[in-house]
Order: structure tokens, then sequence, then C-alpha cells
């Protein structure tokens, strides 16, 4: 493929936390590889006074320094540019657009523009529409597009009207709202996984499949960001929008080609036929709970509610399990599950399919009672691979049976670049490749999914939240939730499940 056409990159809320720990870092990694145009500049736009100089510093500290890389380091640095702003004042702007200008003559870049906002949400409609009255969404002289971080809208209607507001002044071809699971190269494999081998869509169905499991576990808690998560919650920082898209990946139907709208249309039809979740089935289909403090490693661990900026009375849930239904063809009667928390025992990003067990029983199991579910693990996170869980022979006389590994890790295909989340989703952008960015249909669907739990929420307080301790695996009432079997309990090494355990 070739490189991005030249442009520049407007990087909104430079000197947030982001800016810094992912984006520049990613482009970093995409000047390494030789993946930028030829012709690029990044201009840094916040409120703080930096001249170009103290802004490349202040980056310089967040990229890997070694004395080889040095000369590298120095020629990326140069193409970093800071302009200060008062980012909601439209009079600024004119200043904006004359450093643009300049910046494109100096460097010879036409009027491409990428404006990346990663500034409080509260500005996500404000930027757009003042950028588009400033002229700067004029499409005459070169691509505008505009990047979103998430979160998308705080519930269904802020969400529908951030869409309609953007759509007043930019096309949805102009707009890429970014989640940056689409961007793992484990969660692009979810597609690769079942649409390149013949042997698993034939059994990708509700003829076949008992349930599907979807966990995303985080050892750390909200760390100094308690003011935001208060307001959010794992029901709008996890599961509205990542783990909606690993939902979207595992049930959709093959697309009729890979390309962004065929893939987008089947993603949204999932979402389309996910059975509504009413607000009297939330007691029973959704569980809450918030972690509490506790001891790990004989070190006190504080609980949630004495986290920096949260309400010491917060019935703000950080974990959350929900069971649900797809309502089609493929999928009638499977039930799925999906977790997430803050504070469990290790970090894991998965999905388990687990398939049916076999009509009759011919052998004796090892360990189990009943003959296993085969089980698939695609593991999106860490030890990146894919498991599966077979039955097979004790050696010996007789025909028992016990499960066994077979697994593939990631890192042994160790010759190849696997580029992290925001560099991928960065280099897509620059392409005009919106296949893994979010269309505004898919978003608003994906709220229309999760608002009757808000609504249940706040309309019944009684609904409980119940508390575990850090470093458990979340309100044991959660296993009510699953029948006829446990959630799995992953381990940071994919295949090391059962007696081992390395947290
Ligand atoms: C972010 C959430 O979107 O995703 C965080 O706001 C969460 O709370 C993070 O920790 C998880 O991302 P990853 O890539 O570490 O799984």
């Amino acid at each position: 493929m070739n490189n991005p056409e030249p442009h520049i990159l407007i990087i909104f809320g430079a000197s947030g936390d982001l800016t810094k720990r992912k984006l520049i870092p990613a482009l970093y990694e995409l000047f390494e590889q030789k993946l930028l145009p030829e012709k690029f500049a990044v201009l840094g736009v916040s409120r703080t006074e930096l001249s170009d100089q103290e802004f490349r510093q202040k980056m310089r500290e967040f990229l890997p320094g070694t004395s080889k890389n040095e000369a590298q380091l120095t020629i990326f640095l140069e193409s970093l540019f800071y302009q200060s702003l008062e980012t909601s004042f439209a009079g600024d702007y004119l200043k904006l657009k004359k450093r643009l200008e300049t910046l494109g003559q100096t460097l010879s870049i036409p009027a491409n523009y990428i404006f990346y906002l990663s500034t409080p949400p509260l500005l996500y409609p404000v930027i757009p529409q003042i950028l588009a009255e400033s002229g700067l969404n004029d499409v005459s002289q070169g691509f505008k597009r505009i990047i979103i971080e998430k979160p998308f809208g705080t519930d269904l209607s802020s969400a529908r009207d951030l869409n309609r507001k953007l759509l007043s002044y930019y096309t949805e071809d102009q707009l890429y709202r970014i989640d940056h699971y689409l961007g793992k190269e484990t969660v692009q494999n979810m597609l690769v996984t079942r649409f390149s081998n013949g042997i698993f869509e034939p059994i990708w169905n509700q003829n076949f499949i008992h349930h599907v499991e979807i966990t995303s576990a985080e050892t750390l808690g909200v760390e100094d960001r308690g003011g935001y998560y208060e307001h959010s919650g794992a029901l709008r920082d996890m599961v509205q929008n990542h783990l909606m898209q690993l939902v979207g990946l595992i049930a959709m139907e093959p697309p009729v080609v890979i390309e962004a709208n065929a893939i987008r249309n089947e993603m949204l039809k999932v979402f389309q036929s996910m059975r509504p979740i009413r607000e009297t089935d939330v007691p029973n289909q959704v569980f809450r709970g918030q972690y509490t403090q506790s001891h790990i490693n004989n070190e006190h661990v504080k609980g949630y509610r004495e986290e920096k900026g949260v309400d010491p009375q917060s019935k703000t849930e950080t974990y959350v399990a929900i069971k649900f239904f797809i309502d089609n063809f493929r999928w009638a009667g499977v039930p799925f599950y999906i977790r997430t928390g803050k504070k469990l025992p290790t970090r894991v990003t998965e999905v388990v399919i687990y398939f049916k067990t076999i009509p009759h029983h011919l052998f004796v199991y090892q360990s189990d009672s009943e003959p296993i579910n085969n089980q698939l693990v695609l593991r999106i996170q860490p030890d990146e691979g894919i498991l599966l869980k077979l039955g097979m022979k004790v050696p010996g006389a007789g025909f028992r049976v016990q499960t066994m590994n077979m697994d593939f890790h990631y890192n042994e295909l160790s010759n190849s670049y696997l580029p992290s989340a925001y560099s991928r989703l960065l280099l897509d952008c620059m392409h005009g490749d919106a296949t893994l960015y979010s269309r505004s249909d898919a978003v608003e669907k994906a709220w229309e999914c999760v608002q009757p739990i808000l609504d249940a929420w706040q309309n019944n307080p009684d609904i409980p939240v119940y508390g575990y301790p850090a470093g458990t695996w979340g309100p044991e009432t959660v296993d009510n939730l699953v029948e006829n079997s446990i959630w799995r309990k992953p381990c940071k090494n994919l295949a090391h499940d059962g007696e081992y355990c390395e947290l």
C-alpha cells in the first residue's frame, strides 16, 4: 500500500494525557515503520502557552529513548508544531487557520487536514462547529476528516444530538468515531479466524454453540480518573463501546466484501437483532458491582468509594455482567454473557465460544462427571492467541477422556510487526479507510441496547450494587447469571488454566 497523502494532523487537547501516552507514540511508531506520508506535520493545539520547541520536549519524554534512535527521534520531533488556542472561542480559530496556511506553505503540504478531538467530551460538538464556521470543513482544496474520541455521548439522546450536530456540518465519511478496541490486531483477527477457515463458520450458530462468554477484566482501579468515572461507570466506559464491538464481530454475518460499509452494515444488524433488555428484566439479566477495600499480596488496596474524586456513598458500578440474546436465525436461544470490571485478579480480554456437548456419552471423563463443552478461546490480550479445548484419551488401558489445550500464541510470529491499536487506527484514517471506525447508526443502536439498563438503575435505585473485594472475580452472586456453567477464570497465560495460574 502507498503511504497516505501529505497532510497535517491537528490534535486538539495536545497537552492532555492521551496525546502524550498514546497518540504521539503511535505516530512515532508509524514514522519508524516508514508509514507516514512523505510530507507530514502534527499541530498540537490546546490552551496552554507553549512554543514548538517546548511541545517537542514534552512529547520527547514519552518516546522510547536509546542512543541508537536519537537521530530518528530528532527528525520525527521536527514534524511536531504547537499552537495555543482558546478551543471554545470562535475568534481564536483565525489564528489556527493562518497557522495551518503558513505550515502548509513552508512544508509544501496541501490543505489536507485531520482534526483529532482528544479534549473533554463537552467540546465534541463545539470544535467541529467552529471549524466549519471558519471554513475549515471545506474540501475543495483537500480532505478534512475529524476523529472523535470516546465517549460518544453519555446516553442515547446525547449521542443522537451529537450525531445530528456533526452531520449538519460534515458528511458521514468525514467522521471517524474511534473505538481503540477495533484497532487491536487480535480483535481484527476474530474476523479472519471466522471467515478464512472452513471449519468454524459451519458450526458458528445455535445448532452447535451453547453459549458465548466475553470478558474484559482489569487489575487497575480508577486511578486518577475518579472524577470522570463517577459519571460513567463500567456500562458506559466499557460495554456500550468496546464490548459491543466485540459482540458485533463475533455475531455478525459474513460481509459481502472487506470494506467499510459492508462490515459496518453487518455490525449494525447484530445490534438491531439484540433482544431489548426491558427495565423489568434488568434485575435478573444485569448485575452491577463495586470494588471494596481489601488486601492483595499483604498490601492494603483502597475501595472505590475511597478513591480520589469519588462520592463516599457512590453507587457507580465498577463491574457489570449482562446476559442477553440475539434474536436472529444464527443465534436464536444462545445466551451471550459479557462481564467487565476493575480491580479483578488479572488483566485479560477474551471471547470464549462454548460448543454444545456430544449427544451421546460413550466415555468416562477424567475429572468432570459430564463431557466437556469444547471451548474456543479468542484471547485479545495479554498473551494474544487462540486456545481450543478438546477431549483426548488418557494414555493406558480403557477409554478415559481428559481435556487438553491446543494453543497458538501470537508472539510465535516474532518477525511480524504488530501495530498498536492507535497506530493502526490513525493510519487507516490517514488513508481515508473508516472500516475500523464506528458509523453513526451503529453508535446509536449500541446506545439503544444499553439505555434501558441505565434507565432501570436510574428509576430503581434499590437494584443492588454488590460489593466485591478488590482482587476477586467480582460479586459472587454473578455466578447465578450463568446457568449450568461457571465463568471461566482466565489467567495471564492463555493456556494456564485449571490448577496453576500466574496472575
Ligand atoms: C478505556 C476505558 O476506553 O479502555 C478505560 O476508558 C479502560 O477505563 C480502557 O481501562 C481499557 O483499554 P485496554 O486497551 O487497556 O483494554
